[in-house]
């Protein structure tokens, strides 16, 4: 479904992605581990456009998106929910789900469909969906920034660190959610520094160190690397 072939990511004279070559297959949940400032973030913005390559190819269903417009990328089925949320704080928190159906914006049927579909998975939004959304705790702002980017109807949702700043019991209900997103026909690609969490709902898994993919393997490989459970797991 994703392939990139030794894609290079440079800012400036820093080459932040250095030769990645990696696969999503249809219906997988891949999970990217790696240390801050490993290159997550930096391999997601290509992914969706936002950051350029200086080399190599991004190719989503067969067909190149690497030079699309970040708004090309959605429309073709490759959604982001950045680290960091990034809501609008001021706004309900419909409005802001609403914000990721732009794209779709001529479909609403569809929209009132999807944002039913959202309210089943997070019931607590359709409670609080006049209130605005910089008043949630941070781990329902965290459904709200997930619900958006599934307005925008992926193929491929892309979750770059979701559970950063989220209580542990917090962080084990939105990988449960993650997880069901995944088991209703959403291909997932989370980021993650939760290795363990992260790997228990996971298909597969790549580890980035200093912008390479170092290692790949399925769940059960990585869960029972050493060098896996000593840098990402500490056990
Ligand atoms: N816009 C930018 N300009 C220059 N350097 C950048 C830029 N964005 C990221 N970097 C650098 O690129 C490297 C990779 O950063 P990136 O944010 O992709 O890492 P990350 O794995 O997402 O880290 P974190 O877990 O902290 O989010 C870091 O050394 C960072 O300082
Ligand atoms: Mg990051």
């Amino acid at each position: 479904m994703l392939q990139l072939n030794n894609v290079d990511v440079c800012y400036g004279s820093f080459k932040a992605l250095n030769n990645i070559a990696m696969t999503v297959e249809t219906g997988e949940l891949v999970v990217l581990l790696g240390a801050n400032g490993a290159g997550k973030s930096s391999l997601f913005n290509t992914i969706s456009g936002l950051n350029r390559p200086t080399r190599g190819e991004i190719a989503f269903g067969g067909r190149r998106i690497d030079g699309l417009k970040p708004s090309a990328v959605v429309e073709a089925g490759v959604v982001q929910c950045a680290e960091g949320r990034k809501l609008f704080p001021q706004m309900s928190v419909q409005e802001n789900l609403m914000m990721g159906a732009y794209v779709h914006r001529r479909d609403k049927q569809g929209n009132r469909q999807r944002l039913r579909e959202m309210y089943e998975l997070y019931p607590i939004l359709e409670e609080k969906k006049d209130q605005p959304a910089g008043s949630l705790s941070g781990g329902q702002q965290q459904m709200v920034a997930i619900g958006r980017a599934m307005m925008g109807r992926p193929r491929l949702l892309m979750l770059d660190e979701p559970s950063l700043g989220l209580a542990p019991l917090v962080v084990r209900q939105m990988f449960e959610t993650i997880q069901k997103i995944n088991g209703l026909g959403t291909t997932v690609l989370l980021a993650e520094q939760n290795a363990f969490a992260a790997l228990k709902i996971a298909t597969r898994a790549y580890v980035m160190e200093n912008g390479q993919l170092v290692m790949e393997g399925d769940r059960e490989t990585m869960l029972g690397n050493e060098n896996v459970r000593k840098a990402y797991i500490g056990a």
